[in-house]
């Protein structure tokens, strides 16, 4: 137990102890971003839950504040859960978020700021009139929760989707509303999928480079639509098509649906809500890291949970995925101590320690070369159906190959016992010669501690290796027990949480490895030690 302070976060987000879950209505108002979450305000287990509230102005520190939204009323006694913030265009905000009410069902209330002159927005009214959505006939009362941010349509009515499911076909059913008081189900849902309970959906327009466009309705062609699937407990995305006759959403062809769709983050990510930032034109996502040690040792530790670096998101140029990088904001912490590295080759088999910055706590920006594309090993035809983690797992990075694994050792003990490995794979696919890239996370020699998950992650990453002269970038930003990496400039994104018992603080070191036959060239390679980023206030209600 003496590391446990020693693997709390530096930057990413997390209070001074206790359980956290899913980030809340995040949203922009009047110069400060606002982040609230699912919090545990008595100890480092689910329980309890409120809504914890933190402000910023640049998204790196962030000044704790009291919970805003708790228990106070038959509507939501018996717990806060999550929900979305909306702006509406005259500039206020409202809040909607699930009451656990007395009969313990779930009900979509709405929370109004008390005082709009207080920039913090410290206190939040409920109206009598709550719960403004309550389960229907036929609607699952413990499975209907989670209202996304609203959104205006042509024929100027609100609309928002609560998720819900129907025994196997999870759903986001619609509600719509002209004074968003009254909210009508609306005769479809907006999109469904035979895939359990749909937790926190999100349903935003996208655009291409990083330029947000407005809320959801907006006339935008289009749309993502994100679901958390409480069953495998990861999130699936489609990028597709809002049809606003119908009120309906179409993944576009291609697009796999489903629990097979494409993931924001293949590690340890869940829960996760966008927002739109109107003062820089662009969409932020949130998302929560649970850890994946036992809940045992959560409540040695006191703590429980971060949230990721926020990321902005944006549509790839081909319009088939998302691209994600965590907010440029995060550079601000960037200290003067950090390694410069260009053009070193590594051959097969080898590996180097990057010395002279703080790797327990950095921000590391690579580029990798493959110098013998031909080395790549076939793909084998029986990993088409599989999904990049059952790939990965058969070939960890201690597994020699062609091309890859090479990559980061992170956390690394000096003697290499303890090390998470970050790293690209690419095989060769024999039917249309084309490569196969894999991006994974390796966390099985990450702790000598017993009793971890440590699950391989991985991806595969939607790039033509080939066409880039064998390049691919990676960025890894390492803080204690988080790795949270990007690889091809955000394609595909893996966020994992780890617990060394010896790679801590200044004992902790930084490898590029090469595990494959063909040279890789690091062609730079920057690492930079990451300053702590400045929390003040305080998460306790005052008395
Ligand atoms: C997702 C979730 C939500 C729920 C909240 C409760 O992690 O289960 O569906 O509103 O957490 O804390």
């Amino acid at each position: 137990g003496h590391n446990d302070d020693a693997l709390r976060t530096g930057y990413h987000f997390q209070p001074p102890k206790h359980w956290i879950n899913d980030p809340n209505g995040v949203m922009y108002y009047k110069g400060v971003y606002h982040l609230f979450y699912q919090y545990n305000p008595k100890g480092a287990v689910w329980g309890n839950i409120v809504w914890a509230h933190a402000v910023s102005t640049n998204l790196v520190d962030w000044t704790m504040l009291p919970p805003a939204i708790y228990p106070t009323a038959p509507f939501d006694v018996n717990g806060c859960w999550s929900g979305s913030a909306t702006v509406f265009p005259d500039g206020t905000p409202a809040i909607m978020y699930t009451g656990i009410d007395g009969q313990n069902r779930q009900v979509q209330n709405i929370a109004y700021p008390k005082d709009l002159s207080d920039p913090y927005l410290r206190e939040w009214t409920k109206p009598d009139y709550n719960p403004v959505i309550a389960p229907g006939p036929g609607v699952n009362a413990t499975a209907f929760r989670d209202p996304t941010t609203a959104w205006k349509g042509p024929d100027g009515l609100w609309r928002l989707v609560v998720g819900t499911k129907d025994n196997h076909l999870g759903l986001a059913v619609l509600y719509r509303s002209r004074d968003f008081k009254r909210w009508e189900p609306a005769p479809r849902a907006l999109h469904s999928g035979d895939s359990g309970m749909w937790e926190c959906p999100d349903f935003y327009p996208v655009a291409a480079h990083g330029v947000a466009t407005g809320s959801a309705g907006a006339g935008e062609s289009k749309y993502v639509l994100k679901v958390s699937l409480d069953l495998t407990r990861f999130e699936y995305y489609t990028v597709g098509e809002y049809d606003h006759a119908t009120d309906t959403y179409a993944p576009d062809a291609g697009q796999r649906d489903g629990d097979d769709g494409l993931r924001y983050d293949y590690g340890n990510f869940y829960a996760s809500k966008t927002f739109l930032d109107t003062a820089k034109h662009r969409r932020i996502l949130w998302g929560w890291a649970n850890e994946s040690d036992s809940t045992a040792d959560d409540v040695r530790k006191g703590w429980a949970g971060v949230q990721a670096v926020p990321r902005k998101v944006w549509l790839a140029p081909d319009g088939k995925q998302l691209m994600q990088w965590p907010v440029a904001e995060i550079e601000s912490l960037r200290g003067s101590n950090y390694v410069n590295i260009t053009n070193r080759l590594v051959k097969g088999g080898d590996h180097f320690e990057v010395t002279g910055s703080s790797p327990a706590q950095a921000d590391v920006e690579a580029s990798f070369q493959v110098m013998d594309l031909d080395k790549a090993e076939p793909f084998d035809p029986a990993w088409k159906a599989a999904d990049a983690q059952t790939v990965c797992a058969a070939r960890g990075a201690d597994a020699k190959g062609g091309v890859g694994p090479f990559g980061l050792w992170v956390l690394a003990s000096d003697d290499l016992k303890e090390k998470t490995a970050v790293f690209f794979r690419v095989f060769k696919n024999g039917e249309d010669g084309k490569h196969v890239v894999l991006m994974c996370n390796d966390p099985s020699t990450s702790s000598q501690a017993d009793g971890l998950y440590k699950p391989t992650f991985a991806g595969f990453v939607d790039v033509d290796i080939a066409q880039s002269g064998g390049k691919i970038p990676l960025r890894t930003l390492i803080d204690h027990s988080v790795v949270e990496s990007f690889g091809a400039h955000g394609k595909t994104c893996i966020l994992s949480r780890v617990y060394p018992t010896k790679a801590v603080g200044d004992k902790a070191h930084l490898y590029v490895f090469n595990n494959g036959e063909s040279d890789v060239k690091v062609n730079h390679l920057h690492a930079y030690e990451m300053r702590s980023a400045n929390i003040t206030g305080s998460v306790e209600q005052s008395t």
